[in-house]
Formats: structure tokens, sequence, C-alpha cells
């Protein structure tokens, strides 16, 4: 059985004064006691956040980390900070940093590896362009980026481990895939997760989608069999659509 979950990716966005507000107007309106509800907010917001989010069930995700712990690595926060402060989540590889910031599949493998070992539960993303879509190559990008961000992750953390899948054509475009198309590549995902690991890790694993999530096809998607949750960006940012997409 795996627990849906719900988390909002704000991205760039928001004070620290918003994101207060925002957590006492969602708290206490959250319904499914199953749903684990996330927050990824800006690193600067987080600790905040956290003050405010106490005693409730909202739990808090940074969008990024570095691999290192520590060192000269001028502008950097570590899974150290991010431990400091109680952060439960950390997004890695979401498409805006392979695409912006220069993020590989060997980065997303080594934050990856580094949030486990601390205890913090990687959100990892994975997904194909609209280009690759077309020429029918969706599977085997998802494949070569699902196994290389597992490298060397033991299968006692590997369910431990949210994959969302988030078409790159999808995101912020209003494009959403259809459901049925989301959850074949996520039963895809799961059944990689399943040749790295075992059934067990599979069926333990949570995959997500992600792109162009919103009050009106949450519920579709979240009906599907193999989708145990959403990774949410525009449709999270106001606390009544937010409240709409956890309450499905
Ligand atoms: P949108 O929900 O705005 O399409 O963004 C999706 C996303 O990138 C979440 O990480």
């Amino acid at each position: 059985m795996r627990n849906p979950i719900i988390a909002g990716n704000w991205k760039m966005h928001k004070t620290i004064a918003e994101a207060k507000a925002f957590i006492s107007e969602i708290q206490g309106e959250i319904k499914g006691t199953d749903v684990e509800v996330v927050l990824c907010a800006p690193f600067t917001l987080l600790r905040d956040m956290k003050l405010a989010s106490e005693g409730t069930n909202i739990k808090l995700g940074a969008q990024n980390m570095h691999f290192e712990e520590k060192g000269a690595y001028t502008g950097e926060v570590s899974v150290l900070h991010l431990k400091e402060i109680g952060i439960d989540y950390v997004i890695i590889g979401h498409s805006e940093r392979r695409q912006y910031f220069g993020e590989t599949d060997e980065s997303v493998n080594r934050k990856l590896l580094k949030a486990i070992g601390h205890g913090i539960r990687p959100i990892l993303c994975v997904g194909e362009t609209l280009e690759e879509r077309e020429a029918g190559s969706t599977k085997d990008k998802v494949k070569l980026q699902v196994e290389k961000a597992f490298v060397g992750v033991p299968g006692e953390s590997a369910a431990d481990v949210v994959v969302a899948y988030e078409p790159i054509w999808a995101i912020g475009t209003g494009r959403s895939a259809t459901s049925s198309d989301a959850n074949e590549v996520i039963e895809y995902i799961r059944s990689i997760v399943e040749d790295l690991y075992s059934s067990e890790v599979s069926e333990k694993v949570r995959i997500q989608y992600g792109g162009s999530v919103n009050p009106d096809n949450v519920e579709q998607i979240m009906n599907e069999a193999d989708i145990d949750g959403a990774l949410v960006g525009g449709a999270s940012l106001e606390p009544s659509s937010f409240l709409e997409l956890v309450n499905f």
C-alpha cells in the first residue's frame, strides 16, 4: 500500500510572509489522513516554514542541494543545512535545473546518494522533451535517467526515493499528459525499479506525475493505478487551489 504524496514545487516564488500565510490557511483543511503533503520552497523560506508548520502534517522540501557536505562551493547549500532545519524532502534533477544550471545524470546521482545518506528523501525528477516524445524515445530517456540516478543506491533505501515523472513539454504549458499516457510511463518506471532491485521495492516506491496538474485533472490522474502522487508547480501557489489538489 503506497500513501499518496502531493507536493507543491513553488520554484522561485513567494516571500516568507506569504509562505507563513499559506501554511496557516491550509493547515486544518487537509482532509485525507493518508495523503502526504509537501511544500518545496526556496531555501530562505524553509526555516520560517518549518516553525510555522510545527504540529501540522505539512512536510517541507528543498528544490535542490549540493552533492558535497561542505567545502569551497560558493553559493551552494548542503544536505547538512537542510538537515539542521528539519527538512524532509529534496527535489533532485528537476528539468529546469538540468536545462538551465548544468545538472547532469552524474550530479543527480551524487546528490541522491548524499540525500539518502542523511535521511532526507529525494524527489527524483525524470522526463522527456517534446522532440524525444515525438521521436518515440520517451521510455529510453526515462530508463537511462532512472538507471543512472539509482547507481549505488542500496536496496534498503531505494523505496525511500520518490520518483517524479515530469514530461518537459507538459511543465508550465497547460498541456498535461493524458492520465493514461502518464500511467503508462510510470508503470514502465516501476518495472525499471523492479529490474534494478526487486518487485518488493518496486511495489513500495512512490512515483508522481508532474506537468500542468491542476484541480480539474488531479482526480483522474490520481485514479490511475500506478500514479501515487503529483508534483505541482503553478497550481500549488494558491492555497485554495493547492487544497483542492491535496483533497483530490
Ligand atoms: P507546472 O505544474 O506549473 O506545470 O510545473 C510542474 C513542475 O515543474 C513541478 O515540478
